[in-house]
């Protein structure tokens, strides 16, 4: 069989490489999903609907209430003004990503990324002919306008934000969201912003470049805020005619989001939100005992302000990630985030504290 040349530019995902010599006991540190349940009441929304037969396809841009409650939902967290009609409802905010790159970048175009930054961005970027180019973090892991601006070329079209971010847990401040907003708008390129973590702030604020320009496509989800990963549940918000573009591809390749998900997400949007600030307290906790810990083991780390995962120093971190498999512990060597990632490791700290004890135990020695 002959494959298009584009599927030889990018590789599995080197999470994978995590796996390798944990035996059945191992902890698993490596994992990109909150360990908590999807919440009961957004569980009977879903049941429901299956009973009320709602099992064909909906509209390509998702359900008229749930894309109602996401306006609502924008303009009230994200100070972001948006009708309905701007709003996409995606399998997952995967697609959002592929969908609003795919639309951006053209053969040869090169997008400004965060390194280390979060796997899908460089990838998507490969696949649709484009240059994923990697631009290094500032000492409080963070992306900055200068050097962002020192990145740019004529053939840069796209910035990435990922705020709280995959891998570091670092959150961008308001200044530097706003300077970068600024530097897109003056050189004609697009923002897509990857907002998953959102709701997991523990220090800070979560500030939306969407609210301050309309070059931005915004893109979050269901899965890390409600525990729906498996649910296959985002949403995006293009402003103007770029949703029109964006649908484009998304009748193509999706048609829509599963109907059943979506009844469940309008569940979760709408319904309650304690479970979201239990979540949170629950992941804040964990991050304080790993932090006080780990910098007892003398470890290099920032304090990550968001996000569910800690992004340590420590030398070699395939190797530092090979033994601690080894030993029964999983995490992902920082390399797998790219290049700039290869001294660090990341930790998920999506595992109950009993388990972070005893990983804390199987780490010691080898950190
Ligand atoms: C930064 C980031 N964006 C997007 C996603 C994908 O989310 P979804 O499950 O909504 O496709 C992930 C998943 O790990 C992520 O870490």
């Amino acid at each position: 069989m002959r494959f298009a040349s584009c599927t030889g530019e990018i590789e599995i995902s080197g999470i994978r490489k995590c796996f390798e010599g944990a035996g059945p006991d191992a902890i698993n540190l490596g994992l990109g999903q909150p360990d908590f349940d999807t919440p009961n009441h957004i569980k009977e929304a879903a049941i429901e609907s299956i009973y009320e037969g709602f099992t064909g396809y909906t509209p390509n841009c998702g359900i008229p209430e749930l894309r109602t409650a996401l306006a609502e939902k924008f303009q009230l967290e994200n100070n972001i003004t948006c009708t309905p009609d701007e709003i996409m409802v995606t399998s997952g905010a995967s697609e959002g990503l592929f969908l609003a790159i795919s639309a951006t970048v053209d053969k040869g175009d090169e997008v400004l990324i965060g390194d280390p930054g979060f796997l899908s961005y460089n990838a998507l970027t490969k696949l649709a002919g484009g240059k994923a180019m990697g631009v290094p973090l500032n000492d409080h892991l963070t992306l900055s306008a200068e050097t962002l601006n020192d990145n740019i070329t004529d053939k840069t079209k796209a910035i990435v934000l990922n705020s709280p971010a995959n891998p570091t847990g670092a959150v961008q401040t308001r200044d530097e969201i706003k300077a970068i907003v600024e530097l897109a708008d003056e050189n004609d390129l697009t923002i897509i912003s990857d907002e998953v973590y959102e709701h997991f702030i523990y220090e800070g604020e979560h500030v939306s470049p969407g609210q301050f320009s309309d070059n931005v496509i915004t893109i979050n989800g269901v899965s890390k805020t409600y525990a729906m990963t498996g649910w296959r549940v985002g949403y995006l918000v293009a402003k103007g005619c770029a949703l029109e573009q964006l649908l484009k591809i998304h009748q193509y390749v999706q048609a829509c989001a599963c109907s059943i998900s979506q009844k469940a997400a309008y569940r979760a949007i709408t319904g309650p939100q304690e479970c979201v600030a239990q979540m949170k307290d629950e992941f804040k906790k964990r991050r304080d005992i790993l932090v006080t810990r780990l910098r007892e083991m003398d470890l290099d780390l920032n304090v990550p302000q968001g996000a569910f995962y800690l992004f340590p120093r420590v030398g070699n971190g395939d190797e530092i990630a090979s033994s601690l498999a080894k030993a029964g512990v999983i995490v992902v060597p920082g390399s797998a985030f790219g290049l700039n990632g290869k001294d660090h490791i990341r930790i998920s700290y999506a595992a109950s504290q009993q388990k972070l004890e005893e990983a804390l135990r199987r780490m010691k020695g080898i950190l």
